[in-house]
C-alpha cells in the first residue's frame, strides 16, 4: 500500500494570499497545495492536505493520522503556541511529525516563540513561506526511508 504524508493546517491558514501578505507571502493555501502535490509525486507517497480553523477538527484528524499516516507535517497556526490538547495528540502518534511554520516563529513577537508542538516533534521547518512545505515533503520523505 502506498504510504500517506499528512500535511495539516491550522487557524487562518485558509487567508493565505491576502492575510498580512509581507509575513506570509502572497501564495494562497490553494497553490501551495497544488505546488506540494505536485512535489509529493517525485517521492511516491499519498498525500492528504487538509486546513481547518478548528482545534477539535484538527485533534481528529491528527487521531485519523494515527492509523493512517507514514508521517505527519504540521503548521498548526497560533494553536502551536496554545493547543495542549494538540500537543497531547501528537504525543499519541508514533510516526514522524514535522513542525511547519511559513514565517519564523523564533524571530516574531515573544508570545510565538513558545511551540507546544514542538514538545512532540523530530523537527521544525519556518521561516521559508511557502517553500517550507516542499522542504517539509522532502524532510518526510527522508524520514519515511
Ligand atoms: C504560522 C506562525 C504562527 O505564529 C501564526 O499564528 C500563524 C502562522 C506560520 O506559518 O508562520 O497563523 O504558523
Amino acid at each position: 500500500m502506498t504510504k500517506k504524508l499528512y500535511i495539516l493546517n491550522g487557524p487562518n491558514l485558509n487567508l493565505l494570499g491576502t492575510r498580512e501578505p509581507e509575513v506570509y507571502g502572497r501564495a494562497t493555501l490553494a497553490e501551495i497545495e497544488t505546488q506540494t502535490r505536485e512535489h509529493v509525486k517525485n517521492h511516491g507517497l499519498d498525500l492528504v492536505f487538509r486546513q481547518s480553523n478548528s482545534e477539535g477538527q484538527l485533534v481528529d484528524w491528527i487521531q485519523e493520522a494515527r492509523a493512517q499516516a507514514a508521517c505527519l507535517v504540521i503548521n498548526a497556526g497560533a494553536y502551536t503556541h496554545t493547543s495542549v490538547a494538540i500537543l497531547d495528540a501528537l504525543k499519541t502518534l508514533e510516526i514522524p511529525i514535522i513542525e511547519l511554520h511559513l514565517s519564523n516563529p523564533a524571530a516574531r513577537e515573544s508570545f510565538r516563540t513558545h511551540s507546544y508542538v514542538a514538545l512532540a516533534a523530530t523537527g521544525v521547518i519556518a521561516g521559508f513561506g511557502g517553500h517550507g512545505y516542499i522542504l517539509a515533503v522532502d524532510a518526510a520523505a527522508g524520514l519515511i526511508g
